[in-house]
């Protein structure tokens, strides 16, 4: 086709060629391959198709004619435009199925996926290992028949220090660093523990009461290695009939061997809280400590002291209690080996990654 020189003939509907002319024939059939060949696309085709195929084409009008021609002329003319036709259909099935595969190589290439490419990537959250730890030691709980408690975070300074026999003047206020909320008579603070839980819950829930409350805490220090100014502590308080400091050391020991193993063992030091009497310092014999097994200093505990029960409108004759804290921080660090606090609070999803999903 190429090789040939082609005259390019408009189709011309007014002057159809004589079905006999066989020059004026074959330039309609040299027009039409020409017009086939140059569509570049099956839309372009298309066009050409109704151009030199359709019903206004040269050849459809020369056929047309044939019917009017003499006997003679007829057989010639039925030939000759016959086989012009047979060509040019040909001709056009050929390049339709060319532009076809063309179309569909196309689409193959535009649409391909590129198994190589570098993925977009979503990368999965993981629970932060504060949050986990917190669970775990409510579920400990919670296996026991305990209840999880919550309270409010901003605090009103009455639940916070004097509901816990906090005298007015007494330098634990000082010693807690505390976060006052404006306005000041507002009597308002960020809790500096959990322990106004403990009111809360013996004014809330009736007796016996066992309950659990981990939560948020706040006190103003510097964030460094080992201290910040937000975090989390878990207090649990036991008020029932005849609750003695053997019920807080079994406990205790209990939840201490959950936690570390069934070596660990506690120690309760004599110290002192205005909320408890007698108090203790809680220390923990952790058999897995960095370093070797050792001695850690781990919360606050002690027997519920009466002027609480009293205030709740329990008697202190028929019921007694025991209640302890600790801090979430401190226990995930010497735990699972935190050498420092910034990075539990960083938000480094690689921190949290590298507990898994259970600690
Ligand atoms: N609330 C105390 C603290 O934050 C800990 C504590 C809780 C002590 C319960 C005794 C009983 O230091």
């Amino acid at each position: 086709m190429s090789d040939q020189t082609i005259q390019e003939t408009q189709p011309d509907a007014a002057a159809p060629p004589h079905p006999t002319d066989e020059a004026a024939i074959n330039a309609a059939i040299q027009a039409a391959l020409a017009a086939f060949e140059a569509s570049g696309n099956l839309e372009e085709l298309k066009d050409a198709r109704l151009a030199h195929t359709g019903d206004k084409s040269p050849l459809s009008l020369a056929n047309r004619q044939i019917g009017k021609l003499d006997k003679s002329e007829k057989a010639v003319a039925g030939k000759l435009v016959g086989s012009a036709r047979g060509r040019v259909n040909k001709a056009l099935a050929s390049r339709t199925s060319v532009l076809e595969e063309e179309e569909a190589a196309r689409i193959l290439v535009e649409e391909t996926v590129d198994v190589t490419a570098a993925p977009v990537r979503r990368p999965l959250g993981a629970r932060h290992p504060l949050s986990v730890l917190q669970d775990r030691v409510s579920d400990i709980f919670v296996g026991m028949g305990w209840e999880i408690a919550e309270g409010p975070e901003v605090e009103s300074e009455w639940f916070n220090f004097d509901a816990l026999n906090f005298k007015p003047d007494h330098p634990a206020r000082e010693m807690q660093d505390t976060f006052f909320v404006e306005p000041a008579d507002a009597h308002l603070v960020l809790r500096t523990h959990t322990s106004p839980v403990q009111m809360r819950s013996m004014l809330e829930r009736d007796v016996p009461v066992y309950v659990l409350c981990p939560g948020r805490t706040f006190r103003t220090d510097e964030l460094d290695a080992t201290h910040t100014p937000v975090f989390h502590q878990f207090e649990g308080l036991a008020v029932d009939k005849g609750l003695t400091m053997a019920d807080l050391r079994g406990t205790l020991e209990h939840f201490a061997r959950q936690m570390f193993g069934a070596e660990a063992q506690i120690r309760l030091r004599p110290a002192y809280f205005p909320f408890t009497e007698p108090s203790a310092e809680l220390d923990i014999w952790h058999p897995g400590a960095k370093g070797g097994p050792r001695w850690i200093e781990w919360g606050g505990c002690g027997m519920v002291h009466p002027n609480l029960l009293r205030a709740a409108g329990l008697d202190p004759e028929e019921y007694s209690g025991f209640a302890f804290g600790m801090g979430i921080e401190r226990t995930l660090m010497f735990r699972n080996d935190v050498p420092d606090m910034h990075d539990m609070i960083e938000g480094d999803i690689r921190f949290s990654q590298h507990f898994g999903m259970e600690i």
